[in-house]
């Protein structure tokens, strides 16, 4: 494929340690399904908590710091401890205060516990939670299928008040944060079941068939027999200082500009310079493979005639976008089925949106461009692992086999 249109992103993230009672079994990883969700366009996983266990479904929230769930709905739990102040659990989730509720004791109104700052990216709306701890439980796995359910009995989370669920999935309540802090999931998981601090995400582009996560190292094989692990390449992360230097973070990066990966961000917004640049080398390639443009169709701003394209495995036959990462040696691929959006059955967008002149990061890779890819973060060596889209390899992120081995 001759035409590539290049982007350049550097990279970085963090790291962090935990520890816990040890649990008696000990899986190696762990994995949850995750669905998109139709009409929100979110990703929305589930894990199982309360005792007794019920199932929860949350929206995947890449950057989000911690496990939040509405506590003033339904939550009922035998098991639920609010988080004393000044106690260890508040340290790690780094919370100060101590507050009191005045009201009647309930899960999310307790006196003497110290409290975060649920928030929810979409509404951008932050509010007060209490920290507390129960029972969570998914399923552990060989990295074929389900295994046995692996159980924390004191998961840290905070709760959340019904508001907070504003413009989130239909069913859910609440999110799963797997940011880099020390109470998010990822490294509450890697610290109670002693595996790697490495977590990979891999997301279905269809809101029929569940795409996977999986906690802790691979194999990850998707049918048929695929491990997916294989077919990564690694670019280091740097910890982002608070400065003007580029640097590719997975949730939020502290300072302005650089890159970082949303799964809360349905497609990738480019900052409006780096958007025309962009979009007009698209265009011009694509002029050159014949491919006729048509009116926009919002919010997009570079749309295309689907008569005028072929379909290949790797999506509409359009120019490939390389994102440069650490050098001109890694580097990740977005073929046609990443970067075309079907609007209608006529029209073909490329799904990049313009994100204005003074965003807080200059490129958020977003959902539509993570379909199909397998993201593994190893949040200990500090390095993201990208496989590029797994439909060149026969394969896809919905092919997890989620039946358990008898
Ligand atoms: C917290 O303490 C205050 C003062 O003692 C009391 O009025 C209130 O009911 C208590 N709240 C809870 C949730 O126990
Ligand atoms: C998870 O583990 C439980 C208990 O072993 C099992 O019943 C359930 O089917 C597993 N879930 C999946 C999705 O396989
Ligand atoms: C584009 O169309 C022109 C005129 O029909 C033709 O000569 C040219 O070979 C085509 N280019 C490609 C890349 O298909
Ligand atoms: C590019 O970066 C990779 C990963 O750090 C490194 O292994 C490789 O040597 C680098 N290549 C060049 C040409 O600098
Ligand atoms: C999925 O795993 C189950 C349990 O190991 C197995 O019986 C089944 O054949 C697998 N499905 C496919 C399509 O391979």
């Amino acid at each position: 494929m001759a035409s590539t249109i290049q982007l350049l992103c550097f990279s970085s993230l963090l790291f962090f340690s935990l520890s816990h009672a040890q649990p008696s079994f000990r899986p190696h990883a762990l994995v949850i399904p995750v669905s998109k969700d139709a009409s929100t366009l979110q990703y929305v996983t589930r894990i199982n908590q309360r005792t007794p266990l019920v199932p929860v479904s949350l929206v995947v929230h890449l950057g989000g710091r911690f496990l939040w769930v509405d506590c003033d709905n339904n939550y009922v739990s035998s098991s639920y401890r609010p988080v004393r102040c000044r106690s260890a659990q508040c340290s790690l989730a780094g919370a100060n205060g101590c507050g009191d509720c005045f009201s009647t004791p309930r899960p999310g109104c307790n006196n003497n516990t110290c409290g975060v700052s649920p928030d929810n990216p979409i509404t951008r709306t932050a509010t007060g939670g209490e920290l507390a701890e129960d029972v969570a439980s998914v399923n552990s796995t060989n990295g074929f299928n389900p295994g046995q359910l692996a159980t924390v009995s004191r998961f840290i989370f905070s709760c959340a008040p019904t508001f907070l669920l504003e413009g989130l999935a239909s069913g859910v309540a609440g999110m799963a944060g797997l940011g880099r802090t020390r109470i998010a999931l990822p490294s509450q998981f890697a610290s109670a079941f002693s595996f790697h601090r490495k977590f990979a995400i891999c997301l279905s582009s269809s809101t029929r068939f569940d795409g996977v996560i999986f906690f802790g190292d691979g194999p990850y094989v998707l049918l048929p027999n695929i491990d997916a692990s294989q077919s990564l390449i690694y670019t280091p992360l740097f910890i982002n200082p608070v400065s003007t230097a580029s640097a590719f973070t997975q949730g939020e990066p502290e300072g302005n500009g650089g890159t970082k990966i949303s799964t809360v961000n349905p497609y990738t917004v480019l900052e409006s310079s780096i958007y025309s640049a962009f979009t007009e080398a698209f265009i011009s390639e694509a002029a050159a493979r014949n491919i006729t443009r048509v009116a926009s169709v919002a919010p997009f701003g570079a749309c295309f005639s689907s008569r005028s394209i072929f379909g290949t495995r790797v999506g509409p036959a359009v120019p490939y976008i390389d994102l440069v990462l650490q050098n001109e040696s890694v580097v990740w691929t977005i073929t046609g089925s990443n970067s075309m959006v079907e609007v209608n059955d006529d029209v073909l967008c490329l799904g990049f949106v313009n994100g204005g002149s003074n965003p807080r990061t200059s490129i958020v890779i977003g959902g539509y461009q993570l379909e199909n890819n397998l993201l593994q973060f190893d949040l200990a060596a500090s390095r993201l692992g990208f496989s590029s889209t797994l439909l060149g390899r026969q394969t896809t992120c919905s092919n997890f086999n989620f039946t358990s081995s008898p």
